[in-house]
């Protein structure tokens, strides 16, 4: 099958990649003239693991080719999925402008009958909205031309994105046509046959099922880091609870540990757009609301750390900072707990000193540029080398290189023995028996 990806961001490569690896012919377009003209000289504009290779190996026996011009990948393929991005909008709602301005782009040059997938998170009725878009422009051309929208929203996670899109928990497609699932059942006919679950459903049920799969998830963080700020208060150890209620089947170990708040490009944008979506129905989304309201608090938890022990006035302290992607695996820091940290550092004077395996580029460009910020940000090549001098170490993404540092070597590094740690990967009381001073989440 031929297909067209529009949108080579994390989704839109992931997913090119990984169709072109079960044997589809895949292009991929994208508005970013750099971006296409990067891959097409093999250079991955992100980085998530094992998706060089993928790219290299299919685009070399052109299975997988790269174009900024729609209108010449769409003469190959009657399959068309919309991967581009839905950022929030101002009042918290997803910005459909990508993706109508492709559905407007793929009416003015549709020529066959067409399926188009929607794989970004879009709100429910979305669809409708593709569909009256592409119909205006085929009614423009006066044209009469059949097509199907689907929705078939994603569920992979960066850092491991690879690995879920090619054996995924499953598939869920909205359509609502013979023909439209007769193309989706083909296009993932590969992963089918691999023991994938595939699930029917109406369209907007299927527009629905991406925003309740995150939102799910978001609210059992928020509840962990609510029972952590109790556990706090009350003199109990929150990873104990954790291991004692992750016991339970009917709870699990996933998504219940505590820590610095959730960030990335989906759980944050995509809890607020449901909480429209609620708002703009005429219901109340209580629970949604205060999902975010514990999370926007948490995000804040490891800054009032800081300041406990180092106090409010942060000129003249140097404080380390481990960490800056939203999370491990990924130099993905939109929306990032370590943003919120250090843009109170720097506006209480510090000289941040912050280390990421990955993230160094993209945190150089999410990071605030508050020109009142009194502090200074210092990105660091080395794990160490950002702990020289420091006052405080604060440990906020938790790559594996950080879950045993070498405790006698920061000693003798830092000038301060303060060890803030937002993952709860250390032991408290060994690293209290190195002489640090030691704070964590939701534990005495
Ligand atoms: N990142 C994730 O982990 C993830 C997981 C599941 C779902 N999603 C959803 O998938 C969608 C895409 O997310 P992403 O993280 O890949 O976004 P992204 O920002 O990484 O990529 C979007 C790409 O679309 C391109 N683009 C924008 N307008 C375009 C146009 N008119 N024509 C062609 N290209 C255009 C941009 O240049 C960019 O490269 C979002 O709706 C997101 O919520 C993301």
């Amino acid at each position: 099958m031929n297909i067209v990806i529009v949108g080579s961001g994390y989704v839109g490569l992931v997913t090119g990649a990984c169709l072109a690896e079960k044997g589809q012919h895949v292009t991929c377009v994208d508005i970013s003239e750099s971006r296409i003209e990067g891959l097409k000289r093999g250079v991955v504009p992100i980085y998530e693991p094992g998706l060089d290779e993928i790219i290299d190996r299919n685009a070399k026996v052109g299975r997988l080719e790269f174009t900024t011009s729609l209108p010449d990948a769409m003469k190959k393929a009657q399959v068309y999925c919309i991967a581009v991005g839905t950022p929030p909008d101002e009042d918290g709602s997803a910005d459909l402008s990508h993706v109508l301005a492709v559905a407007r782009e793929i009416g003015q040059h549709m020529t066959e009958r067409s399926v188009i997938i929607n794989k970004s998170t879009v709100p429910v009725g979305t669809a409708d909205r593709v569909r009256a878009a592409v119909d205006a422009e085929l009614a423009r051309r006066g044209v009469q031309i059949e097509f199907d929208v689907v929705s078939n929203p994603e569920f992979l996670k960066e850092g491991v994105a690879i690995k879920d899109f090619m054996e995924p928990d499953r598939i869920v497609l909205g359509v609502e046509s013979g023909h439209a699932r007769q193309v989706m059942d083909e296009l993932y006919a590969p992963f089918a046959q691999e023991g994938a679950r595939i699930i029917h459903m109406r369209v907007r049920d299927a527009e629905m099922t991406k925003y309740a799969a995150n939102a799910m998830l978001a609210t059992r963080i928020s509840f962990m880091n609510e029972i952590a700020g109790l556990c706090e208060r009350l003199g109990v150890d929150v990873e104990s609870v954790r291991e004692g209620i992750s016991a339970d089947p009917r709870i699990g170990t996933r998504f219940i540990r505590p820590g610095a708040g959730y960030g990335g490009s989906c759980l944050p944008k995509d809890v607020r757009a449901l909480a429209r979506m609620a708002h703009s129905a005429g219901f109340d989304p209580v629970l949604l609301s205060a999902v975010e309201h514990r999370n926007d608090q948490q995000k804040s938890r490891l800054y009032e750390m800081v300041s406990s022990e180092l106090g409010d006035d942060l000129r003249g302290k140097t404080v380390a900072v481990w960490g800056l992607a939203f999370k491990p695996g990924t130099d993905d820091m939109r929306e990032a707990p370590s943003i919120t940290l250090v843009e109170s550092l720097l506006k209480a004077g510090a000289l941040v000193r912050a280390y990421d395996p990955e993230a160094t580029e993209t945190a150089r460009r999410a990071m605030p540029q508050d020109p009142q910020a009194e502090g200074t940000l210092r990105f660091m090549t080395e794990q160490y080398e950002a702990v020289e001098g420091a006052d405080a170490l604060v440990l906020v993404t938790e790559w594996p290189q950080f879950r045993a540092p070498d405790f006698a070597r920061l000693r003798t590094q830092m000038r301060y023995p303060v060890v803030i740690d937002g993952r709860n990967q250390y032991q408290p009381d060994e690293v209290r028996e190195m002489g640090f001073r030691y704070q964590s989440v939701g534990r005495p």
